[in-house]
């Protein structure tokens, strides 16, 4: 484990980019594996998250080199199998997607395992209705209920046949391994969800020529080939999220942050930021596959919100951030209808408010999101990223506003989709 003191910080000035998104980063790997041809991605973020899926790929005789200019080289075709265990690290969104892929394609029996995290997670949600297509899984019993529901899973190919999913929660990783799995199946698939989830995988799929039929929160595919598409990453709002907090809350401060995706099934912070009285400007500058800009952010008064599970999916990686700004701002934010926090990497409601009452803050715990009562005075205390990137990154932007020092114990896991955080936290601003 690592330690690092984190002391009271300005925020950032100027504009900077951050690494490139992690969600689109996957996807493009993902995709273009099971694709026709060989694409080039280029902008991938460093990080253990990608690393875990490039790794899982070639693992499964995907082949993916390395360009100059951190780009990669992926060829479709593999023979998807294994002979060893493939690791998915931390990540869920490698190990749901795989299960998609692999359900229809594994041409031999493979494992997925994941860390101690990842093997915590919940697996039934994208199991269940994978065997309801016909697909081949077995997985391990959760500890307690003896409910299969839990890496490691083993997959063995089998034809599936397409199927009309209804979701009980909004999930981009189920839905995104339901629509890969029906591009191979027999007949069409459909996955209803409750609210609409980050719509990356449609996007893709779409612009690769599958047949996707989007009717509000209904998706449906048909099967069919894909054809390889050259895809440049756009920085990640979730990891440019600190950073506008940071700036959001200081009177008067600005940042601006370059090249960064857009999507609107992402942006919900940025609402939230508006809403809590940050100045907040977007500008759109492209739109292939995704879309892509500048969001520029001046500091002012923040007030506290009422956010419900309509906004959630779109803010849902960024609610540690809502919470620990929440403490900077006039007056009660109530944040319901995110139970999934508590299934993240980790249980985020849980390690957010001991980080926060830690500091000197005002929150109570709701099991299915937070109350905070602001603005309270933070002071620098012992603090635990709790085996989770955002945690750490969310701590380490409060105690940038707080007085004196604090210790944040497990600060190597911002190495998931980050590396270089905490510099670029002191030193933001430098422009790139
Ligand atoms: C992701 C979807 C979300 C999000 C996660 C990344 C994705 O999870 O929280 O960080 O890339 O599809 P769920 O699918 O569980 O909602």
């Amino acid at each position: 484990m690592t330690r690092i003191r984190l002391g009271p910080l300005d925020p950032p000035r100027g504009t900077i980019r951050v690494p490139g998104d992690k969600s689109i980063g996957h996807r493009a790997l993902l995709l273009n594996a099971i694709a026709e041809g060989a694409a080039v991605v280029g902008g991938l973020p460093e990080g253990r998250d990608l690393a875990a899926t490039l790794g899982a790929l070639r693992s499964l005789g995907v082949s993916i080199t390395e360009l100059p200019g951190d780009r990669v080289r992926i060829e479709g075709g593999a023979r998807w199998r294994a002979g060893e265990p493939i690791g998915c690290g931390n990540s869920g969104t490698t190990a749901r997607l795989l299960l998609g892929i692999l359900a229809p394609r594994a041409t031999e029996p493979v494992t997925l395992v994941g860390d101690g995290s990842l093997s915590r997670r919940p697996m039934r949600r994208v199991v269940r209705p994978l065997r309801a297509m016909g697909a081949r899984i077995d997985a391990a019993a959760e500890p307690g209920t003896g409910v299969p529901d839990r890496l490691p899973l083993t997959v063995s190919g089998s034809a599936l046949a397409g199927r009309s999913h209804r979701l009980p929660v909004a999930s981009a990783q189920v839905k995104s391994a339901l629509l890969l799995a029906g591009l191979a199946a027999r007949g069409a698939t459909s996955v209803e969800e409750p609210t609409a989830s980050r719509d990356h995988t449609e996007r893709m799929l779409e612009r690769m020529g599958a047949s996707v039929r989007r009717e509000g929160r209904r998706t449906g595919i048909e099967p069919g080939p894909l054809t390889a598409l050259d895809v440049e990453v756009p920085g990640d709002l979730s990891s440019a999220a600190p950073f506008l907090a940071h700036a959001a809350a200081c009177d008067g401060f600005r940042l601006g942050i370059r090249e960064v995706g857009l999507n609107p099934t992402r942006t919900g912070f940025l609402e939230v930021l508006g809403e809590m009285g940050a100045r907040v400007e977007i500008e759109v500058e492209g739109d292939d596959p995704e879309p892509r800009g500048t969001i520029r952010v001046e500091g002012r008064g923040l007030r506290g919100v009422r956010l419900g599970p309509e906004i959630v999916p779109r803010v849902i990686d960024e609610l540690p951030l809502v919470a620990v700004l929440a403490t900077r701002a006039e007056g009660e934010t109530v944040v319901t209808g995110a139970a999934e926090l508590r299934v993240k990497e980790s249980d985020r409601i849980e390690a957010v408010v001991r980080g926060l009452r830690a500091l000197g803050a005002v929150i109570d715990p709701l099991e299915d999101g937070f109350v905070v009562h602001g603005p309270t005075r933070l002071r620098g205390a012992a603090l635990d990223a709790a085996s989770d990137h955002r945690i750490g990154m969310a701590l380490a932007v409060a105690a940038a506003f707080a007085e004196g020092e604090s210790e944040l114990e497990g600060a190597e896991w911002v190495d998931v989709s980050f590396p270089g955080f905490f510099e670029r936290l002191a030193g933001a601003g430098v422009p790139t």
